[in-house]
Formats: C-alpha cells, sequence, structure tokens
C-alpha cells in the first residue's frame, strides 16, 4: 500500500486516516479474527466491488495479521458477506430489512444469524454502496467498536459530493500548500498513477463520489484537455477513480470554441458554437463514457463568459448543458462573479451583494442538469464570514455550496484551522427560505425545494507532499469534509474523535489532547487574525500573513473602511450597501440592526467606533486587543499541549507537526503584534490592561 520506497513512519503519514494499524487489544483482535477468517464474494464482481474486497482484506491483514480467505461462498460459521443486491439472498434480506436503504449509493452492514452460521452482511444497493460498506465496516475496527451486533443502515444526503482540484499541468497548484499537484507535470499528466489512486481511496473512504481534475480558472494547456491530444489521458485518470465509484469532471474554458475550435465567437446563442460543443460533447464521451460533465467559472476574474456576447448566465450555462444533456452529463456553474474592479470612494457597489444580484433574476431558466455552485460566504472563504443569501433565493434552480478545503484565507496549512465547525455552522443556519428549518444543509441536498440534483463541493487541499496535506493535521480537513457531504448531521466532535483514533490510535490521552486542538483551532486562529467578520487583513496576493491595509488599497472591493473614528463595512439598508436586504427574514432584521447582529458579524455589516459596545460588554477596540493576546497565546499553548505527546505518536509525524505548530505560534505572535498596533495607532485608545502594544 501507498509509495513503494517508504519506510514505516513515512508509511503512517501517507497512508492517513487509512492506517489500518494493528489492534493492539487482544480480546478484541481474537473477536475480528473471528469474523475475518472468510470474506464471501459471490460476484459477478465490478471494479468496485473488487476494490471494496481488496480493501477489506488489506485492511484485516493489516490490522489482525492475517488475510481472510476469499471464496465465492461463505463456508466457515463466522464470516464476512460482501455484494449488492441481487448476489445472494441473505444479502437481498439484509438489504431489505429495517429502515430500508435508498438507492443508488445506500448501503447495510448487518449482523444475521442463520442455520447455526454468522454472517456480517456488507452490501449496497449498487457497488458504490458495497465499498462504502466496506470503508465503514474498517472505520468501526479502527474505532474499536465490536462487530457482534451491527445493525446499520446508511443512505448519504447529498447526491454530489464532489472535490475541485485547483491543479495546472505545469504542475501547480493554484492555493495550494502541500507541494506539487498529483496529477500532471510539465503540461503532461502524469504516467504513474499510484498517488491518483491511493488519492481516489482516501476519497472513497469517506464517500467523495465526483471530482473535476483541473483548476477553475483554465489556462493555455488546460483547455486542450478537451481536446483528441488529452482525452485518452483524461480517459486514463478517470478509469483511476472509476474503480472507487468516482466520477470524472473537467473545469473548462467558456472560450474554447475559438480557442480549440477556431470559430470566431463563443456567443451562446450562436448556431455554430453550439454545434461545435455538441461535437465536443460526443468526442468526450467517447474516450469517457461516464463523465460528469463540466465545471465552470466564466465571466468571474477576467475569465471569458458571456457578458462578452451580451448574454446572461442562463444562456452561458445552458449551451454546455445542451451538448451534455444526450449523455446524462451535467454543468456545474459557479456563482462566484463580481466587479473586482471597484473604486473605494463609490459606497454603493458592494462585492458581497455580487452573486445574488446576478443570479437571483435567473432563477427558473437553467437546465434541469445545470448546478449552481454557491461559495459558502458572499465573500470569499473568509475565516468568518455570513452564509451567502443565495442560499434560499433560488428555489427553481439546483445548486450545490462550495467550501474550501484547501486553507486560502486560514492558516495556509503552516497553522492548524479545523474547518468543520465552520462548516457545520454554514450548512446549519437556517435561511427561513420555506419558514423555520431551511437550513442550508436541506437546500443543498436539493431536499427543500425538491431539486433532482444537489451536494456539496469543495477545493482540496491536497498535493504530492508526502503527508498529502503539507500540515499532518491538516488531513482532518479532507477527512472532515467527506464525511459532512455525507451525513451533515455528524458533529464536529464526532468526526474528530473518528479521524484521530484512525490516524493516531485509540489512546485515550492522545484522543483527547488532539481533539481538543483540532476543536479550538477555528476560534484560535480567527481570535489572532481578523476581527468581528471584518476579513480580508492578509497580505495580496499569496494571503498569508498580516496585512491591515493589504487590500484597503486595491480595487478588489474588499475594504474594512478602518480610520480613527472606527471601522467595518456598512451593509444596511438604512444607511450602507443595502446588502442585508437579500437576506430573508429573520434574519435581514438581525443583521440590519447593531442590537441583534451577532458580535462575530459585526463588522462585517456595521461600521461602528471603536468605543461601540459589543454584545459581550466590550468594547470593539477592547476586544480586538484581547482576542488578539488570547489567540497568540492558545497557539503557544498548542505547543505544549502537543509536545506533552511525545512517546506516544512516532517521532516523524510527531515532529511534523510540532514543528508547524512552533511555526504557528511564532506567526501568531506577529499577527498580534501588527494588528494590535495598528488599531492603538489608529484609534488612540489604550489596552484597559496595559499589556505591550508596540
Ligand atoms: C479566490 C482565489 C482564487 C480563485 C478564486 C475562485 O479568489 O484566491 O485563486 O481562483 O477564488 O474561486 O475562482
Amino acid at each position: 500500500m501507498g509509495e513503494r520506497s517508504m519506510n514505516r513512519q513515512q508509511e503512517s503519514a501517507y497512508a492517513g486516516w487509512l492506517r489500518y494499524a494493528p489492534v493492539t487489544d487482544t480480546k478484541l483482535a481474537e473477536a475480528y479474527r473471528s469474523w475475518g477468517s472468510e470474506l464471501a464474494v459471490p460476484g459477478p464482481l465490478t471494479e468496485v466491488l473488487q476494490a471494496a474486497a481488496a480493501e477489506l482484506t488489506e485492511g484485516f491483514r493489516s490490522m489482525l495479521g492475517r488475510r481472510p480467505v476469499r471464496r465465492s461462498e461463505a463456508t466457515q460459521p463466522q464470516a464476512i458477506l460482501l455484494g449488492v443486491r441481487g448476489q445472494s439472498a441473505e444479502i437481498d434480506q439484509a438489504l431489505s430489512g429495517k429502515a430500508a436503504v435508498p438507492a443508488p449509493d445506500g448501503y447495510v452492514i448487518r449482523t444475521v444469524a442463520a442455520e447455526g452460521c454468522r454472517r456480517i452482511v456488507v452490501a449496497g444497493e449498487s457497488d458504490k454502496g458495497a465499498l462504502y460498506a466496506a470503508f465503514h465496516l474498517l472505520r468501526l475496527m479502527q474505532n474499536g467498536e465490536t462487530l457482534e451486533e451491527l445493525d446499520i443502515a446508511e443512505a448519504p444526503a447529498n447526491g454530489l459530493r464532489m472535490m475541485n482540484q485547483w491543479d495546472n499541468m505545469d504542475g501547480s497548484i493554484e492555493r495550494g500548500y502541500a507541494g506539487k499537484s498529483i496529477f500532471y507535470a510539465d503540461h503532461e499528466m502524469v504516467k504513474d498513477t499510484f498517488r491518483v489512486r491511493d488519492y481516489a481511496r482516501l476519497l472513497a473512504s469517506v464517500g467523495i463520489n465526483a471530482i473535476s481534475i483541473n483548476n477553475v480558472n483554465v489556462h493555455h494547456y488546460e483547455t486542450m484537455l478537451i481536446s483528441e491530444k488529452y482525452l485518452p489521458d483524461v480517459a486514463r485518470i478517470a478509469g483511476v477513480f472509476r474503480a472507487f465509484g468516482i466520477v470524472t469532471y473537467l473545469s473548462i474554458n467558456y472560450a474554447s470554441p475559438i480557442q480549440l475550435g477556431g470559430l470566431a465567437t463563443a456567443d451562446p446563442l450562436d448556431e455554430e458554437v453550439k454545434a461545435w460543443w455538441q461535437e465536443k460533447a460526443e468526442a468526450i464521451y467517447r474516450h469517457i463514457p461516464d463523465f460528469g460533465g463540466f465545471l465552470v467559472k466564466a465571466d468571474s476574474e477576467f475569465r471569458p463568459g458571456p457578458f462578452t456576447y451580451g448574454r446572461d448566465h442562463a444562456d452561458g450555462a445552458n449551451v454546455l448543458a445542451d451538448a451534455l444533456q444526450p449523455y446524462g452529463g451535467i454543468v456545474i456553474w459557479r456563482c462566484f462573479v463580481y466587479d473586482c474592479l471597484q473604486d473605494w470612494r463609490d459606497r454603493k457597489t458592494d462585492r458581497a451583494r455580487a452573486a445574488y444580484d446576478h443570479f437571483t433574476p435567473l432563477d427558473g431558466r437553467f437546465r434541469d442538469n445545470v448546478i449552481l455552485q454557491i461559495k459558502n460566504g458572499p465573500m470569499d472563504f473568509q475565516v468568518r464570514e455570513p452564509v451567502s443569501p443565495l442560499f434560499g433565493a433560488l428555489p427553481n434552480t439546483n445548486q450545490v455550496l462550495e467550501l474550501q478545503v484547501t486553507q486560502e484565507y486560514t492558516g495556509q496549512q503552516k497553522h492548524v484551522c479545523f474547518l468543520v465547525p465552520q462548516w457545520k455552522e454554514v450548512l446549519e443556519f437556517d435561511t427561513y427560505a420555506r419558514g423555520e428549518g431551511s437550513t442550508v444543509a436541506e437546500i443543498a441536498s436539493g431536499k427543500l425545494f425538491g431539486r433532482r440534483l444537489g451536494g456539496i463541493a469543495a477545493v482540496s487541499n491536497i498535493g504530492d507532499d508526502l503527508n498529502w496535506t503539507g500540515h499532518i493535521l491538516a488531513q482532518a480537513n479532507l477527512y472532515g469534509y467527506g464525511r459532512l457531504t455525507w451525513n451533515p448531521g455528524l458533529s464536529s466532535e464526532q468526526i474528530v474523535q473518528e479521524w484521530v483514533s484512525m490516524t493516531f490510535g485509540c489512546d485515550p490521552q492522545l484522543v483527547s489532547a488532539i481533539s481538543r486542538i483540532l476543536l479550538d483551532s477555528w476560534e484560535v486562529y480567527e481570535s489572532y487574525t481578523a476581527p468581528l467578520g471584518v476579513g480580508w487583513m492578509v497580505n495580496p496576493n499569496h494571503h498569508y500573513g498580516p496585512n491591515v491595509d493589504g487590500y484597503e488599497y486595491s480595487k478588489w472591493g474588499t475594504y474594512h473602511f478602518a480610520d480613527l473614528r472606527g471601522i467595518g463595512v456598512d451593509r444596511t439598508v438604512q444607511s450602507g450597501t443595502g446588502y442585508t436586504a437579500q437576506y430573508q427574514a429573520p434574519n435581514a432584521g438581525m443583521y440590519e440592526s447593531l442590537e441583534t447582529c451577532p458580535d462575530e458579524l459585526l463588522l462585517f455589516f456595521h461600521h461602528v467606533p471603536y468605543t461601540h459596545k459589543l454584545q459581550s460588554g466590550k468594547t470593539v477596540i477592547q476586544h480586538i486587543y484581547d482576542t488578539h493576546f488570547e489567540g497568540a497565546a492558545r497557539a503557544e499553548q498548542f505547543v505544549s499541549d502537543w509536545s506533552a505527546l511525545e512517546g506516544r505518536i512516532e517521532t516523524d509525524r510527531f515532529s511534523q507537526v510540532l514543528a508547524r505548530l512552533q511555526d504557528q505560534a511564532d506567526h501568531a505572535k506577529e499577527w498580534r503584534d501588527q494588528i494590535n498596533t495598528y488599531f492603538f495607532r489608529k484609534s488612540g485608545i489604550a489596552d484597559e490592561r496595559g499589556r505591550e502594544i508596540y
């Protein structure tokens, strides 16, 4: 398993949560062995079922030191039975038991007894379901659970559970913090796909079923991914993912008809353009019969799009949708559209408003196989943003929620920042679009508005670093993301506990210490960076490290408007950009009013004096000082908390994380001092507690 020339310690970092460490509890190991002597797989075997069987075999071998004997029928008194509906009476019965499982990705894991024999039935409605079931069984074992009375029936909340790679064909990754691409080098696709395969395993183990394999900013070479030159390579990669139940998508360049086809226009209403996309779709599906479709960033940050031709986004998306429709393909059209050339004096243009203003008038005009992909917040993956008001405003349109697993604005995998708690807040946010309970989770899944398509997509955080994510603790974000796409109802605590146990082992002291660090890390990161929802106090372009005015004098529309009197962006209807009106009641009113606006988002919605009293009772300026001193101290505490685990984790992983936490603690001080000094000088108000401000 894994990279061929690795030593044990490196293997641990590489394996992530699929380490399958030997079970040390002898009683438990004995019990597991009694099940794991035989793996019955009646077949016929698809590739995906093969993968499921291989995973179970390897998992049992690695955890218990013995490979199960593989047979088409169970012969032992206890055995694992793996398959899909229609392959054996026991499987069918298990699938039809109580809590029926909806197709196509659902599964059961049931311990059943018949004629003196006992079986753990690991079965899906489809082979994908069976694969997810296999991973689930192994997860239970890695978490030390007993297998004696399993009665599990699961189905995913979301149809589309997608990963977006922002990989470029030169091998770089836009916003990548873990090395180079595992897909491309030197404008070619990699020949040796073992890392792609192991990535597919990691993704499938948490239920991911779709991936787009190139950056949404589609440059020269990537434009050609849909040409005959590269399609055989794309087909090869799609084959690797297919074996793990994952469907491949490509990001496309909207100007392809011009750049690849030599046409004079890419106007979506032009007949030649329509025909060009139809031929293109036909060619793609000749190479990849189960191709997923296109991911499109158009008319955004200088990317081409339908606006050039006086057409709107619905026209733009529909021409692609029509071309893909005969093959069952879909168009995922991103809503990250805004004017990135703003004048600071213009207090009416508001980047936060843009997606809603562009897309709500188009509700109902998109084809059935178009999905709009909406970032969680109205800006751009800041450490704290309100939820995008587009959620709830498009009842007649398919939509997916877009999250960012890669830590662009949240410490770039040098800082630990476990994002599951942030994503949970987004998913649980109540839009009130159909009354109480109209959460983002219900909207994204398609349930609230009865949509056929829906789900969650996220920008990946992996690269070719041996440990995939740069910071080993950042693996938890990838894991947690997948688990939430399957079941947004899982708690952050449960996800963390699973991940730590699988990755580092079930030692309670270790689980509790690492869980604490992860669960606190978002709050800690937020506290020493941008306060009260204002965001953007980072260095321009690369977005790492403090720079309060980094974007203040640029045209990207990301101002905080700090001056000697106050700070924050007035987005109220009464005196500001009117953004608050994009929310439905009661959210609109809650954000509009200074009295009810939650503290953590105050400066996102309001411009206030530094002496404004928060709901917490502190003034804005004192809040800034306190959180920055506390945040930096807590980052320092992470170092001691981790250090206490020495000897409980093997040296490589222990030292890797320790080194990152030390850097984080140093960097947190820099953040603290830059921010505190800036606001002390701006406001002239001293820290009540007289701490050192430079
Ligand atoms: C952010 C990010 C870009 C990315 C863009 C997008 O602005 O910094 O690198 O291209 O989001 O989501 O399209």
